[in-house]
């Protein structure tokens, strides 16, 4: 594999719901890809496509047309459980709800995509990635109903990124978050693009087009614009009606 290869190639994606007499198609011929180090906004209106493409992109919805391709593997060509382990080594996820499980602590939250490890190194692998988000060992052994919305937020991207995976997917992962909590949680994502993971993010906050690098607009499905945003590109806050919920 060339170091240039791009972490993630989609071709000609689409979906389709229902059957011949209802048709939802989802979405229709998307086709992107994203580099190592990428931090990449996808925006649309409610309905537009975007969670369904992410989930495609994240090995966990085939599509009806296309493929994906991360780090030069035909996903969906793979059989299911060779999936599974393609998860877990290359995609962290990231959901609005943030689906801690309540009745695990911070630490044991971000062990559980560590299932095969064992127990020892689990910890100090968890441990190390949740210091990564600025918590300590005291907030770490701490119930989820025990931490701030913030501290939350970060448990959640600790076990994203326990695995050091070189893709991150987020589903819009400030929506449930105020603006404070929301603004600290783009700044943890943006430094691990930093870092070199390629971070895709699904989100209606016009403010975290001041966090990426790219804009990909996707409207009833389809890919409206795919725009590289520099400093002082503020046009791309104004026109889009996309902060519909
Ligand atoms: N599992 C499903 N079954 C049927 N239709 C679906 C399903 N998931 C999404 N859709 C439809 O596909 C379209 C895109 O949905 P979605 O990807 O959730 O959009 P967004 O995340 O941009 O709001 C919508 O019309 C939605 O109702
Ligand atoms: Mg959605």
């Amino acid at each position: 594999m060339s170091i240039t290869t791009p972490v993630l190639a989609a071709s000609d994606l689409s979906k389709h719901y229902g059957n011949a007499a209802v048709r939802v198609a989802a979405v229709e011929g998307v086709s992107l890809t994203v580099e190592r180090g990428e931090f990449v906004a996808i925006m649309g209106p409610s309905g537009s496509g975007k969670s369904t493409l992410l989930s495609i992109l994240g090995a966990m919805n085939p599509p009806t047309g296309g493929r994906v391709l991360i780090d030069e593997i035909d996903v969906y060509q793979l059989r299911q459980d060779r999936q599974a382990d393609l998860r877990r080594e290359y995609l962290g996820f990231v959901f609005q709800q943030l689906e801690l499980i309540p009745y695990l602590t911070a630490l044991e939250n971000v062990m559980l995509p560590l299932a095969i490890l064992k127990e020892d190194g689990k910890r100090d692998r968890a441990l190390a990635a949740l210091e990564r988000v600025g918590l300590d060992e005291a907030k770490a052994n701490r119930l989820p109903s025990a931490l701030s919305g913030g501290e939350q937020g970060r448990v959640a991207i600790a076990r994203a990124v326990v695995n050091d995976p070189p893709i991150i997917l987020a589903d819009e992962p400030t929506g449930s978050l105020d603006t404070a909590t929301g603004d600290q949680v783009l700044s943890l994502l943006r430094q691990l693009a930093g870092h070199g993971h390629a971070v895709i993010m699904v989100t209606h906050n016009p403010e975290s087009l001041r966090t990426v690098d790219r804009v990909v607009m996707l409207r009833d499905g389809r890919l409206a614009s795919d725009s590289r945003v520099t400093a002082g590109t503020d046009q791309l806050l104004a026109p889009h009606g996309f902060c519909s919920g």
